[in-house]
């Protein structure tokens, strides 16, 4: 894999161009599958509703007594937050709730609610309890209480928020409730945020609740059962406090929890109460070691929720331990060093609520500071990046928040002033910033300096890219003769123009492209008459003039998906995606493919994979000399590779002893989740051609099935018909060499790549490539695949989340040159091929 460039920026380099979607290119297949999608979903809706109903209130009776959460078709709300205690006066007596102190307390408070709630004409209706959950410092209470609404009354429910509760507390404290027994409340600081219900426990139940202390030790918790799996409907809770002066800090070690977080979650909040106000964080699925979730809290106290349904995961495993509290200013720095970096506090630790940072960078006069984001995640549900109204990093009065890959910005003078802020509610993990002095009137020595202060290599200024990402690099630019000129001053190869791929941007590039009147247009440009369409007849050197026609609906064409029972189903690839479109079911069977178990930040940073990231990629090793070509796991069985890894001058290649494949690898020199595999079979495509590479493909037999794992998954293969859209996104995968001549990769890399559009790929091979071949890359150079990579996975993300293997790395003009994009075997057109020796 050629990644030299790749890390310059090659990585999605032209963000800002949007090409054409396989959406809107198929708009009328989509409709189609859009009105068999409804009707799909509302009888899974139903199902669910009626799974749901059944699980609630049938199965809820027993496994939920202390609160009855869920009557008939009723809702249930339950608000959740704290009250502040003039008295009694704290004492750590009152966290333990066995304590007659706990109890007598918590009794007077519930009682205050009670008669709050009952006699509020609206609330009283539908009050079912209130109960108080702790006590900390402060004096602060927790509570909770629940409103049951029936369904007849189910217009009432926007009525019942938050601030008509929170309210109503504090009217009635305010009136008479200011001394019940011996406490005494204050009617200002009451809080309740709504809450999910399944997260309402009383710790005098003792059902799945703990109560744990922190200290300078570090400590476990897990979830019940673990590492065996959780039990189904799992409603825990842990409440973890430290001494005065300490943040706790909770590192979970193992994470894995059901994908959907709307069922199974671990969520943290910054309070004892599960108050949205305070919520750190709410995380669910499994998580790679390579991404722990990491927690601090701002004060001394935190609580862990863990809520599951039926489906049962093996849950974490936790430490838990003190450090010392952030107090607000305490983070930043004045900085002035030359070059230097920060980070948010406690990073790569989740930053804590409530902090407020400060960072003075000052160099020498004369100078101007650049500063560059390697992370930065600083997301909340619900806010609005433009105005990043929460949590917020602020530089030269510009407020950012959200995601980013990358960012760079420049100061106008010598200082340079860098705020961030976290409010109470939801932190992430942060950011990550390097910031170097530069001299302004020589910016980037022996580069193109792009507005943002960040350095691009000369080639890459004006050569149609958008390399600086904020399109400095491309401004100003004259188009050489073979270069459209796109109306906003882009310069693009000739040939992209009118090929349907918005490559300017603007869409300048394919406009006026219109075919004469009663013509349709091509996938790839082309112009055919009107009643070519769907006429049963390919008349479009890609197919799409019969791709999606609604009117052949079970009628076979050469681009329609074949069920098993040889009905057709004329939709763009049906295959795997979560649609049942053939009566027989045929397009969703053999779908366990192309996922990966792990889940994976979008940003990793480089260009080395993750842990797991690409879990069908396999490494051949070749007698002594190690890794030689790349691989993919179709099933635990069988293997896809190239056939010029096998046909060489020299026939060793051709035994099969001589090779080891390694599933499971990500180092070459880490092999503990790896499972090595012998051979048992190499069957090279008969037609394979050395000459032109033809017919580059392979297919290896191992010699003992392989056992799917988070790091061992095999790959969805595309069905014949199935259409890869010039300009979509893929990645290629291996541990080839990083550039042309150079040395292989001891980690496995990966790199996006651009679908080229035939035409264009033909023109730039100057005719070599063959229908059995397809194009990816650059045009502009700088990420490629390479040698080492040959035998290696193209593969493409579809609509619904699931990986599809397009291409086998075949062969490449040197790598990662300009207009000389990699080539590969196109997996598609030997598919059926592919089946015919493995049945998959
Ligand atoms: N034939 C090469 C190999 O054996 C792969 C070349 C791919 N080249 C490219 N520029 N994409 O590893």
């Amino acid at each position: 894999m050629n990644s030299a460039a790749f890390e310059q920026g090659g990585n999605g380099r032209h963000e800002q161009v949007t090409f054409l979607t396989n959406e809107r290119k198929m708009a009328p297949a989509r409709k189609t599958s859009i009105a068999v999608g409804v009707v799909i979903s509302l009888l899974v809706v139903a199902a669910v509703v009626g799974f749901l109903v059944w699980l609630f209130i049938v199965r809820s009776r027993d496994l939920e007594n202390e609160a009855t959460l869920h009557k008939h078709s009723s809702s249930t709300l339950v608000y959740s937050g704290q009250i502040k205690l003039l008295k009694p006066e704290y004492s750590p007596i009152y966290e333990n709730p066995d304590s007659a102190e706990f109890q007598q307390v918590a009794r007077d408070l519930e009682g205050i609610m009670n008669d709050t709630f009952t006699r509020d004409p609206l609330l009283s209706k539908y009050y079912t309890k209130s109960v108080i959950t702790a006590f900390s410092e402060g004096t602060l209470a927790y509570h909770w209480s629940q409103f049951d609404i029936p369904e007849t009354d189910q217009e009432i429910v926007p009525e019942l928020t938050e601030e008509r509760v929170v309210e109503a507390l504090r009217r009635s404290i305010r009136q008479e409730g200011k001394r019940v027994g011996n406490i005494a409340v204050t009617a200002s600081d009451i809080t309740a945020s709504s809450t999910d219900p399944r997260m309402a426990r009383d710790p005098r139940s003792k059902k799945c609740f703990y109560s744990l202390m922190a200290d300078t030790t570090s400590k476990e918790f897990t979830s019940p059962e673990h590492p065996r799996r959780y039990p189904a409907n799992s409603r825990c809770q842990w409440q973890i406090r430290a001494p005065k002066g300490y943040a706790i800090i909770i590192r979970f070690r193992t994470f894995h929890i059901e994908d959907d977080c709307a069922n199974d979650y671990v969520a943290i909040y910054d309070s004892l109460s599960p108050d949205s106000t305070y919520a750190i964080t709410k995380q669910c699925g499994l998580r790679p070691p390579t991404n722990p979730l990491e927690v601090v809290s701002s004060g001394n106290i935190v609580l862990v929720n863990l809520i599951t349904d039926v489906a049962r995961r093996p849950g974490f495993r936790a430490v838990y331990t003190v450090i010392p509290v952030i107090a607000a200013g305490s983070c930043g720095a004045s900085l002035t060093t030359p070059t230097g970096n920060f980070t948010s506090p406690h990073f790569p630790s989740f930053y804590p609520p409530l902090v407020d940072c400060n960072w003075n960078i000052n160099v020498p006069a004369g100078r101007k500071i650049k500063m560059e984001f390697n992370m930065f995640r600083v997301k909340e549900p619900g806010v609005d990046t433009s105005s990043c109204h929460k949590d917020f990093i602020e530089v030269l009065g510009k407020k950012y928040c959200g995601e980013r890959r990358r960012l760079v910005l420049s100061s106008a003078t010598n200082t340079l002033e860098v705020k961030f802020h976290s409010d109470e509610s939801y932190t992430d993990k942060g950011f990550r910033i390097t910031y170097t002095a530069f001299d302004p009137v020589n910016p980037c020595p022996g580069q193109f300096a792009c507005t943002s202060g960040y350095c691009i290599k000369k080639e890459q200024h004006c050569d149609g890219w958008n390399d600086c990402e904020d399109m400095s690099d491309e401004k100003n630019c004259r188009c050489d003769d073979g270069q459209f000129t796109c109306s906003n001053g882009l310069c693009r190869p000739q040939y992209f123009v009118c090929d349907r791929v918005n490559d300017c941007g603007d869409n300048s590039d394919e406009e006026h492209c219109d075919c004469g009147r009663a013509e349709e247009r091509c996938g790839d440009g082309a112009c055919i008459p009107q009643e070519f369409i769907c006429d049963g007849k390919n008349d479009c050197a890609d197919g799409s003039d019969e791709v999606s026609c609604a009117a052949a609906a079970g009628i076979c064409n050469d681009f329609s998906f074949k069920c098993k029972n040889n009905l057709c189903v004329n939709k763009v690839n049906a295959e795997c995606d979560r649609e049942q479109d053939c009566s027989d079911g045929s397009d969703e069977q053999g779908c366990d493919c192309g996922v990966r178990p792990y889940k994976h930040n979008r940003i990793v940073g480089g260009q080395n994979a993750d842990v797991g990231e690409w879990p069908w990629q396999v490494s051949l090793h070749f007698k002594t000399s190690g890794h030689v070509c790349g691989a993919s796991i179709i099933s635990n069985k069988w293997l896809l590779s190239a056939a010029h890894c096998f046909i060489q001058p020299d026939s060793a290649y051709k035994i099969i002893s001589n090779w080891l494949t390694y599933s499971g690898l990500r180092d070459q020199n880490i092999q503990d989740t790896v499972q090595k595999r012998t051979l048992k079979n190499i069957i090279t495509h008969p037609n394979y051609d050395p000459m032109s590479y033809d017919y580059d493909i392979s297919l290896l037999e191992l010699s003992q099935p392989l056992n799917f794992t988070n790091t061992v998954h095999p790959i969805c293969l595309p069905a014949p018909t199935h259409v890869f859209s010039a300009g979509s996104s893929c990645f290629v995968t291996g541990w080839g060499t990083l550039r042309e001549g150079g040395s292989v990769a001891q980690i496995l890399q990966k790199a996006e790549v651009k679908v080229i559009n035939d035409t264009v790929c033909n023109m730039v091979t100057e005719g070599q490539v063959t229908s059995r071949m397809m194009c990816s890359g650059y045009l502009t150079g700088g990420v490629d695949a390479c040698q080492g990579d040959s035998g290696g996975p193209l593969v493409c993300r579809s609509d619904v989340g699931k990986w599809f293997q397009a291409g086998i790395v075949s062969w490449g003009e040197g790598c990662a040159r300009r207009n000389k994009p990699g080539v590969y075997t196109r997996v598609t057109k030997l598919r059926d091929w592919i089946r015919e020796f493995t049945n998959i």
